[in-house]
């Protein structure tokens, strides 16, 4: 019986790296028209000199990009301002709302603010979440409701407020995470919310079907963003085993939220999108370390 022996593969990470995954792509006008609120539309600020661009923030260039009008939703001024200010100095069009989105009593009111400054709503992406990282034995009752307060609850109640200002055609996205899937981060109040964010997708996607509005989530893997990069600080050997060698970047969260939001995924309803490079089925370097 002959055996085959293979070279040994020098993985190069920027041969997965196109213009689009470090958001250097065309534009095509998909957005054209739409309005859209991005609810956590800023990022957060970390140690990083120069920190990566954050997913709410590469959706919200993206859509602007594609013709969109945003509204840039945060808690953080400065955030949402920075986001914003990117966009106009593109030539985009947007605008920056402030809520705190852990307040119930904040979400229709702001919702109404947006829809009516954008003259009316065809897109809403839910971005915001948190995480605190605290493992069980550390668990308290407040992290565990702040957590599904802000992941969970506040999608709810921003979904409820879009489908009934949301013209037909419209699309809403929530972010989840392959965290929805795995216990391997020791988090389980984020795990949780993750994994009820996909349950609460597919109940928004059955309210909206009567009014033609579609709602799909979208879970990213180990992304090289400042949220990323927090968690990375708290667990050194969090993304050492990624597909084609190399974390995603927030442009690729970015465009599969285009892809969502845009017409093209028109028959796309109710769906969990893995952007994960594929981690979750099992295609993960081997770590020799
Ligand atoms: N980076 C990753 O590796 C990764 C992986 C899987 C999923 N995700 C998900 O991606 C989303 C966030 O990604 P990001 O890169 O934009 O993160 P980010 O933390 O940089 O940005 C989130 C924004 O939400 C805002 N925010 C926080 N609390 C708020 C509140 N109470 N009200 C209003 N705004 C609030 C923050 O100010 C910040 O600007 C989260 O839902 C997260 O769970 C990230």
């Amino acid at each position: 019986m002959s055996t085959t022996t293979r070279a040994p593969i020098t993985l190069d990470p920027s041969a997965s790296l196109h213009a689009e995954s470090i958001g250097h792509g065309k534009r095509y006008g998909r957005l054209q028209g739409r309005r859209i609120m991005v609810v956590g539309a800023g990022q957060r600020k970390t140690v990083d000199e120069e920190p990566p661009i954050g997913n709410g923030r590469a959706a919200s260039l993206l859509f602007a990009r594609e013709g969109a009008a945003i509204a840039c939703v945060d808690i953080v001024q400065d955030a949402a301002d920075n986001t914003c200010e990117q966009i106009i100095a593109e030539g985009g069009k947007a605008f920056t709302d402030i809520a705190d989105v852990s307040d119930p009593d904040a979400i229709a009111p702001c919702l109404e603010r947006c829809a009516k400054e954008l003259g009316g709503l065809d897109g809403l992406f839910l971005n915001v979440g948190i995480s605190h990282g605290l493992q069980l034995p550390d668990m308290t009752v407040e992290s565990w409701d702040k957590n599904f307060g802000v992941n969970v609850r506040s999608h709810m109640l921003f979904a409820q407020a879009a489908l009934k200002t949301m013209d037909p055609g419209g699309a809403i996205i929530l972010t989840s995470s392959i965290a929805s899937q795995r216990a391997n981060g020791y988090n389980p109040a984020y795990e949780a919310s993750k994994a009820a964010q996909i349950a609460l997708g597919r109940a928004i996607a059955r309210a909206g079907e009567e009014r033609g509005i579609r709602c799909n989530v979208i879970a990213p893997g180990y992304i090289d963003s400042p949220m990323g990069r927090d968690a990375s600080r708290r667990r050194s050997d969090r993304a050492v085993t990624v597909p084609f060698g190399r974390q995603g970047t927030g442009w690729e969260v970015g465009y599969a939220a285009v892809f969502l939001m845009s017409n093209e995924s028109s028959y796309v309803n109710a769906h969990t999108l893995f952007v994960d490079g594929g981690h979750l089925s099992g295609i993960h370097r081997v770590n020799k370390t």
